[in-house]
């Protein structure tokens, strides 16, 4: 009798655990993106809530201009001096996490140099990072090449892209992606 009491709270406990925790066997997991109009910050979301894991923004402390011209000539003008603006990221302990997975819209077809401070600030060694991006028609591949330029002690996957006006509904595309790097059983 005691047996079944006890085999039908372990039925229990596993019932009510958290999404994080039942997709999480692979590692723990960190979603941080940056976004300058929201977009990115939908998908993020979208695999924040398949994923489990916590979640972090990265802001830039002088946050870029509403107008797009006027980020866009900033962002141009950081790109071509390989800048890496300060950033506020609010991460406990990025040393505890096993999977990166890092969100950023494409700017002048690269990673936003926001992006290259986050990378330079911690230590990402042995580390998997899981790049996503929102662009209006670019593709990932010259922005993992960066990232992977940059953080060359850890294992960057294939990313994820979505275009800008697909972002709010990507959560079926996020979850395909996910399953098949095999991140999300
Ligand atoms: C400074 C800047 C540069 C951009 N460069 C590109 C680009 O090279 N290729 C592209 O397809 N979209 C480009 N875009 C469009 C963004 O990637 C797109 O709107 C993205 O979804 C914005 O994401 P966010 O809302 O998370 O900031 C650029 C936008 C900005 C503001």
């Amino acid at each position: 009798m005691k047996k079944i009491i006890l085999f039908m709270l372990a039925l229990v406990t596993v019932s009510v655990l958290p999404a994080a925790d039942r997709t999480n066997s692979t590692g723990k997991i960190l979603v941080v993106y940056f976004t300058r109009t929201e977009n990115t910050r939908y998908v993020a979301e979208h695999i924040q809530s398949l994923l489990g894991g916590d979640m972090a923004e990265i802001t830039a402390v002088s946050a870029y201009p509403e107008a797009y011209s006027a980020a866009l000539e900033r962002a141009r003008q950081e790109r071509d001096r390989n800048a890496r603006p300060a950033i506020r990221v609010w991460v406990p302990d990025i040393s505890s996490y096993d999977y990166i997975l890092l969100g950023y819209p494409i700017w002048m077809g690269g990673i936003p140099m926001p992006v290259a401070s986050f990378l330079e600030t911690f230590d990402f060694s042995g580390k998997t990072i899981v790049p996503f991006c929102t662009s209006g028609s670019t593709g990932i591949s010259q922005s993992i090449a960066e990232i992977t330029k940059l953080v060359p002690g850890a294992r960057v996957t294939n990313g994820f892209r979505v275009p800008t006006n697909g972002a709010r509904n990507s959560r079926n595309d996020a979850e395909a992606w996910l399953r098949d790097l095999g991140i999300l059983q």
